[in-house]
């Protein structure tokens, strides 16, 4: 098979959907990688590594969309390249195309396949190619948090980890699944008094297990949310509930009275938030303030550290797209019943029941 990579085009994005590893795997199977010209830079991976894995770069974006059978990508195709979108043509990258009815019916058009690497789907429910990326905002949570609470930024000027003779600061997590897990996992290491908060006591078991015991655990409802949030240095606000917005668990009444320059990350804010006063904000103007609480909100955290993510996401996200050069689209469909989850559009036809549901679009099942 053949298969493109173009450059990321998206502001900010510097992620990209292969690494020379990547490139290796996919050649010494016997397939063809197109790869745009400096697609890598933004994650320190240069051309002539590409190159040296068996890679063409390709100088045309336009070539390699009208050549590649299948296009790795990381985020949605954007507004100049929807032209490119061509019959039969798989697109395997992040879609979120219930949020956008433009580029789905754009895909459903041109008659193009899309794959969505968040609905990717395994059988017990779980999301393996999102799971990467909250893994590093989890951990990256609590680093910004650290910088939240530095006196430059509005914070109490304190330091996460505390001194000899002088306490850590007081580190909560609401949401004990990826994130929370993982925002807990670098608290502890950095010798922050960490509480982390669910609803699901086996979370809460299993990240207390994990964590030898150096967390407290308990239990989420709104008084116990309004007991930690007020003695809290920092909070993560780390819950998700699957197709919904997150629910307003600290109310704009919790933050008047937090401690004054205390920090809130909130992780959540790409589900809406988990926190009346969030509203999103970006990499070039990251937090604000509202009554004395820095808020830091960025709706995509992981495209900070671009070198770690794209190894992280290209980690995840390599099997199966060896799977479907392998096996041919319909073959690796059959067989994989995961990915046959994460197909959303296929040759103009809606696949994915919240992408038909999303825009009241008939739902066609695919008889393979
Ligand atoms: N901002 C970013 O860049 C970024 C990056 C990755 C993930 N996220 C977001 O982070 C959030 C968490 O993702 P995840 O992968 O950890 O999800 P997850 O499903 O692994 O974990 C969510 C946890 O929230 C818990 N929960 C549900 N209701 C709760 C409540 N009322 N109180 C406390 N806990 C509750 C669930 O039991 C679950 O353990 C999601 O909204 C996700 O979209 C944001």
């Amino acid at each position: 098979m053949i298969i493109g990579v173009p450059k990321e085009r998206k502001k900010q994005e510097r992620r990209v959907a292969i690494t020379p590893a990547g490139v290796t795997a996919l050649v010494s199977h016997g397939h063809r990688v197109l790869i745009e010209r400096g697609a890598g830079l933004g994650s320190a991976i240069m051309d002539e590594q590409y190159r040296a894995a068996g890679a063409e770069i390709i100088g045309e974006p336009e070539f390699i969309w009208q050549e590649a059978e299948m296009i790795l990508k990381v985020k949605e195709p954007l507004e100049e390249e929807y032209h490119l979108l061509r019959e039969g043509q798989i697109i395997f990258t992040y879609l979120h195309l219930a949020a956008n009815r433009e580029l789905t019916e754009r895909m459903l058009e041109a008659k193009c396949i899309g794959i969505g690497y968040e609905t990717i789907q395994l059988d017990d429910g779980s999301l393996p190619l999102l799971a990467p990326m909250s893994e590093v905002a989890g951990r990256l949570s609590i680093q910004v948090g650290a910088r939240c609470l530095e006196v430059t930024q509005g914070g109490r000027g304190i330091l996460l980890s505390g001194v000899s003779g002088v306490p850590p600061a007081k580190v909560v997590i609401i949401g004990a699944g990826i994130v929370g897990a993982n925002a807990c996992h670098v608290a502890v290491g950095i010798g922050a008094q960490v509480s982390i908060l669910d609803v699901n006591p086996t979370r809460l078991g299993y990240v207390r297990d994990i964590m030898h015991g150096h967390v407290t655990t308990v239990m989420s409802n709104r008084a116990n949310i309004e007991e930690e949030v007020l003695k809290a240095d920092l909070v993560i606000g780390a819950v998700l509930i699957p197709g919904a917005r997150a629910p307003k668990l600290i109310t704009e009444d919790m933050v008047e009275k937090m401690k004054p320059g205390a920090a809130i990350v909130d992780v959540a804010v790409d589900q809406g938030g988990i926190c009346e006063t969030t509203r999103p904000t970006t990499h070039d103007d990251p937090t604000y303030i509202v009554h004395d609480v820095v808020h830091y909100c960025v709706t995509n955290m992981p495209g900070a550290v671009p070198r770690t993510s794209t190894y992280a996401l290209t980690n995840s996200t390599l099997s199966y797209a060896l799977e479907i050069a392998d096996r041919g689209l319909e073959g690796a469909l059959a067989r994989n019943r995961a990915l046959l989850r994460g197909l959303n559009v296929f040759r103009g036809k809606v696949t994915h029941s919240g992408v038909a549901e999303a825009f009241s679009l008939p739902l066609e099942e695919m008889h393979l």
